[in-house]
């Protein structure tokens, strides 16, 4: 048969190929070897040295000719095979419009995570790092070395939601998380580490067994109550954007040494007094120290040559604050009518 009827009968087949498969299967049947091609080939070393030449040489163009078709199909098939299947698997990044046309509500962030979101931020502007740490914890890093011995009383002041093996427990505190800070870095360093915190309390208005707080350490050579009170000012205008009075209590936590509660003053009747501060005018926020010796060397550290402050802010109280709830447990209330009103960072 001639070459090059059998190459038009190719393309008119090519035409009808829509399958990388079915290309692959009709390159074979025309320059395979059980193809017209391999026939024609077989048969050469009966004929003339001429006549091999010549038929060697169309064969070549022939095969060449077919390749070429076939590599350039190739591409166009596969490229439309990709884009078959980026339509399929598509992802409709619409939908967000569409599920609101449809009246369906739109998700949005718990209140907890905005503020979490946004002091994380205010303290990475300052320079901290944001840490995490486990909610299933051991007795050293939630107690021990924080200062808390077995026989400690403060280990009252926790209830604590403890394993069977009665080794192991919810953290209580996030204190949890200074330790492993401490230890994975060399002074000075600031950080701050938030997350849920566990106690095994009755529940009220303004108690929950589970909370948020976020700790924050700071460590360096002559670190001052001064710092801690700059640190924790400049927080809390950013956070109610405005200035904000503050005054530290003494205050007992076996891991820092003063101890203090920081106040700030009642926002709602500007220290007044009003039913919010229960008529005080001030408003307990924050409690926080310098680091205890004996929990610096916890952490590593030599507590001759370095000291720090800590803090625990409660995330929880501060949602309060900020957006007026009266009763924690709303937070946790998986409630959407409540959720729905909180919509982005
Ligand atoms: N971990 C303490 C608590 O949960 C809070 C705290 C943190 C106090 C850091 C002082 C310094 O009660």
């Amino acid at each position: 048969m001639q070459l090059e009827s059998l190459l038009s009968e190719f393309n008119k087949e090519l035409g009808t190929v829509t399958k990388v498969a079915d290309l692959l299967n009709l390159k074979a049947k025309y320059i395979g070897k059980q193809g017209p091609l391999a026939d024609l080939m077989k048969n050469i070393k009966d004929a003339s040295p001429e006549e091999k030449k010549r038929i060697g040489s169309v064969a070549n163009e022939f095969k060449t000719s077919i390749e070429a078709i076939v590599s350039k199909k190739m591409l166009e098939l596969e490229i439309s095979e990709i884009n078959a299947s980026l339509e399929k698997d598509k992802t409709d990044i619409s939908l967000t419009d569409s599920v609101l046309e449809k009246g369906l509500q739109a998700g949005g962030h718990h209140p907890v995570s905005i503020i979490q979101q946004e002091i994380e931020d205010i303290f990475i502007s300052m320079g901290f790092e944001v840490l995490d740490g486990p909610h299933i914890e051991d007795e050293y890093h939630n107690f021990e070395a924080l200062n808390i011995p077995a026989t400690h009383p403060a280990r009252d002041m926790q209830d604590t939601f403890w394993f069977a093996d009665k080794k192991h427990l919810l953290r209580t505190h996030t204190s949890t998380i200074q330790v492993r800070g401490m230890k994975e870095r060399k002074p000075p360093f600031r950080f701050v580490g938030p997350g849920k915190v566990f106690r095994c309390e009755r529940t009220d208005a303004s108690h929950e067994m589970v909370f948020h707080q976020l700790e924050g350490m700071m460590v360096g050579e002559d670190v001052s109550v001064g710092n801690l009170i700059y640190f924790m000012k400049t927080l809390l205008a950013e956070i109610f954007k405005r200035s904000v009075e503050v005054r530290l209590r003494p205050g007992f936590f076996p891991f820092v040494e003063p101890g203090f509660e920081l106040d700030i003053q009642c926002l709602i009747c500007g220290g007044k007094g009003c039913s919010v501060c229960k008529q005080v005018g001030w408003v307990e926020l924050l409690p926080c120290g310098m680091v205890h010796p004996n929990v610096l060397k916890s952490g590593g550290i030599d507590p001759e040559k370095y000291n720090g402050f800590a803090f625990g802010l409660g995330l929880d109280r501060l949602v309060m604050m900020r957006y007026g709830i009266d009763d924690i447990r709303h937070l946790h209330s998986g409630d959407l009518r409540f959720n729905s009103q909180f919509k982005s960072y």
